[in-house]
């Protein structure tokens, strides 16, 4: 008997057969839509198991082909993703060179080259040169070290024991899951319909003892419409008060590669915590998101776990320390594989043409009598009415167009009613591809 550790000429074919699989999934992304309707019973796991032919069989053939790959060009629901050739690899490689990246001792230039994309971001935040992070699974987590961060700041200066988290309206349901784990109140400021202004969350926190408030979480590009937040106005409030300002980017970050939108942002570059996630809207697979501190040491003192086997690594710069977990994947390396080979120009080109589909949707469905859009819509979020339509009308026509291959597009509330949502952050989705989805509503 061979270990299961010792690789087989089977391993071998399974191997060279998945990537041979990989370059035909990449060749003809269209082809998974829809996704198989059958979903049979699952091969039980069994003492002696069924060896890597079959189970690689089975994961090609039975369990993949009910998924609908989130980079497929009308995946148009939630925040899809699309990674590109290059990230897709560095995640592949990640895996199968059993990186740990929670230290340079064991990572080497792997945690360099995180930190690499670490600074190309901040750079794009425009953040201050000793602004930095780390990469965590995605924006919920990210979002919840940073206001762990924001709260034990305060807790630092004040003494106290600030327990409520002042958030926009609008902001990703995250800030209110990361409030909950926290065991703090979360206090929403503004309507949710549209940006949060600073005189709004001003009139908020005049009704609050401002000794209690741990932080303040503000969006940059909501989910739902793509709204941000007066950023510069709502840091002169927190600056006034002392007041951590954590900003969640996760989406919307990506769109300041654009000279279009960049303005858009202005301010953000003083925040005390900003998410962007890369598995959005920046071309890495899931799960990629970023964490970036104006002040990483208030993040260390925050983070940073000790224990005798830890002694070795304290100190050093760990991307364990700045944000809650300790195990971890080096998520940066595809982003920074990917740039590395791509460069930047072409990051701000495929944005560039997430934002131009975006406005040939709004334009289309403007031109449609049996559409209204609703406005205002920003950055690559459009959301509109199908005129005379219930939710139960969206909801049926959502489930069949999964089935028939129109897309996976899902409704939403805006303005008070129903509606649907296309949020475009996949640069080969094709403008008939939207009229495709567009003539299925008549
Ligand atoms: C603005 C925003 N923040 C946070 C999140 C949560 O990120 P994740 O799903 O990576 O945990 C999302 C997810 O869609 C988001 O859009």
């Amino acid at each position: 008997m061979t270990s299961m550790h010792e690789p087989t000429a089977e391993d071998e074919k399974a191997l060279v057969d998945a990537t041979a699989w990989l370059l035909d999934r990449l060749a003809d992304r269209e082809a998974t839509m829809p996704p198989a309707a059958e979903r049979p019973e699952l091969t039980p796991i069994t003492e002696a198991g069924v060896g890597i032919a079959a189970a690689w069989a089975e994961l090609r053939d039975i369990v993949l082909p009910t998924a609908i790959p989130s980079d497929h060009p009308r995946y148009l629901a939630f925040i899809p993703g699309a990674p590109t050739v290059a990230a897709s690899l560095g995640d592949l490689i990640l895996s199968g060179a059993s990186i740990y990246g929670g230290s340079e001792l064991e990572a080497g230039l792997v945690v360099r080259a995180e930190r690499a994309a670490l600074r190309w971001l901040a750079d794009l935040l425009g953040l201050p040169a000793q602004a930095h992070g780390t990469f965590t699974s995605g924006g919920s987590l990210a979002n919840l070290s940073a206001l762990v961060v924001g709260r034990h700041q305060r807790r630092e200066r004040t003494g106290g024991r600030p327990h409520q988290i002042v958030a926009a309206a609008g902001v990703h349901s995250s800030i209110g899951a990361a409030a909950d784990v926290m065991g703090c109140e979360l206090i929403l400021a503004g309507s949710g319909d549209g940006p949060l202004t600073a005189d709004v969350l001003a009139a908020s926190l005049q009704r609050l003892e401002l000794h209690e408030v741990a932080a303040v979480a503000v969006t940059a590009g909501a989910t739902n419409d793509g709204s941000i937040d007066a950023l510069d106005e709502i840091a002169d409030v927190c600056a006034r008060h002392q007041l951590w300002l954590h900003v969640d980017a996760a989406y919307g970050g990506a769109a300041m590669l654009s000279p279009r939108t960049r303005h858009l942002f202005a301010g953000i570059e003083r925040a005390d915590s900003v998410t962007i996630n890369p598995h959005k809207w920046l071309f890495t697979p899931f799960d990629c998101a970023a964490l970036l501190y104006r002040d990483p040491d208030s993040a260390r003192r925050t983070h940073a776990q000790r224990a005798p086997y830890l002694e070795t690594v304290v100190g050093g710069d760990n991307p364990s320390d700045l944000a809650v977990g300790l195990s971890r994947r080096a998520r940066g390396l595809p982003l920074w594989l990917s740039l590395l080979a791509n460069g930047a120009a072409a990051y701000r080109d495929a944005v560039e043409a997430c934002l131009d589909l975006a406005d040939r949707a709004a334009e289309a469905i403007r031109s449609a009598d049996h559409l209204e859009l609703l406005e205002p819509r920003s950055l690559s979020i459009v959301v509109f009415r199908r005129v005379g339509w219930s939710i139960a009308d969206y909801e049926r026509w959502s489930a069949q167009a999964i089935q028939d291959g129109t897309g996976l597009i899902t409704p939403t509330r805006s303005a008070g009613g129903p509606a649907l949502r296309l949020c475009f952050v996949n640069p080969l989705t094709s403008t008939s591809d939207i009229e495709r989805v567009l003539t299925s509503l008549r």
